[in-house]
């Protein structure tokens, strides 16, 4: 169990809506503003200096610090350390709602919808429907197969995520903007990390 109070605080009262509400879509709304409580709290700021930045999208490596995974509920929470300049791949989180939260850094988010009738697993038309400058605090709501990328800007970017599952041992889609085309991904690769 993670030993910072912020996120001591975070995960019990994460728990204690899951026990008592059984809609993702109203437990994410709940657990929304419980993240930006956590996302201003000045030790784990402090603690995330201690982070390392190991992705390379290059060579298709990204990470996830695994901080904390809900023996019952299945919950986890996770962060995304990137470099300045680093650009994620359009993608989805398959199954999966995520809140993803701005600790510190930078970004730029943009958001896609499918145009066409989002059968197909091998091409999909998108459309932009949402393009942003986000600042820490920020609190982007993926719900399931929703399509997105994230652009780092000049400074390094932490994210601290919420998610309803641990990623990294299904498929996930990652697009091609420009052709349509689909393929397959499993995601981040989760690096379990004791966040004191
Ligand atoms: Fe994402």
């Amino acid at each position: 169990m993670a030993q910072l109070p912020a996120v001591r605080t975070f995960v019990a009262g994460v728990r204690a809506i899951y026990a008592r509400e059984p809609d993702m879509e109203k437990r994410f709304e709940i657990v929304r503003p419980m993240l930006k409580d956590m996302l201003a709290d000045a030790k784990l700021n402090r603690r995330s200096h201690d982070w390392p930045f190991r992705n390379n999208p290059a060579r298709g490596y990204v990470e996830n610090l695994l901080f904390y995974e809900d023996p019952d509920f299945g919950f986890v929470l996770n962060s995304l350390m990137k470099k300045p300049g680093e650009v994620t791949a359009v993608h989805d989180h398959a199954h999966t709602w995520t809140l993803y939260g701005v600790l510190r850094g930078g970004e730029r988010v943009t958001r896609y919808v499918r145009k066409d009738d989002g059968t197909s697993d091998v091409r999909a038309e998108l459309d932009r429907v949402d393009d942003r400058v986000v600042e820490p605090g920020y609190i982007d709501f993926v719900r399931p197969y929703e399509v997105h990328v994230e652009a780092t800007g000049a400074e390094p970017t932490v994210g601290v995520i919420f998610r309803s599952h641990r990623v990294g041992d299904f498929w996930q889609n990652y697009y091609d903007v420009t052709t349509g085309a689909i393929r397959k991904s499993r995601g981040p690769v989760q690096i379990p990390y004791e966040l004191r």
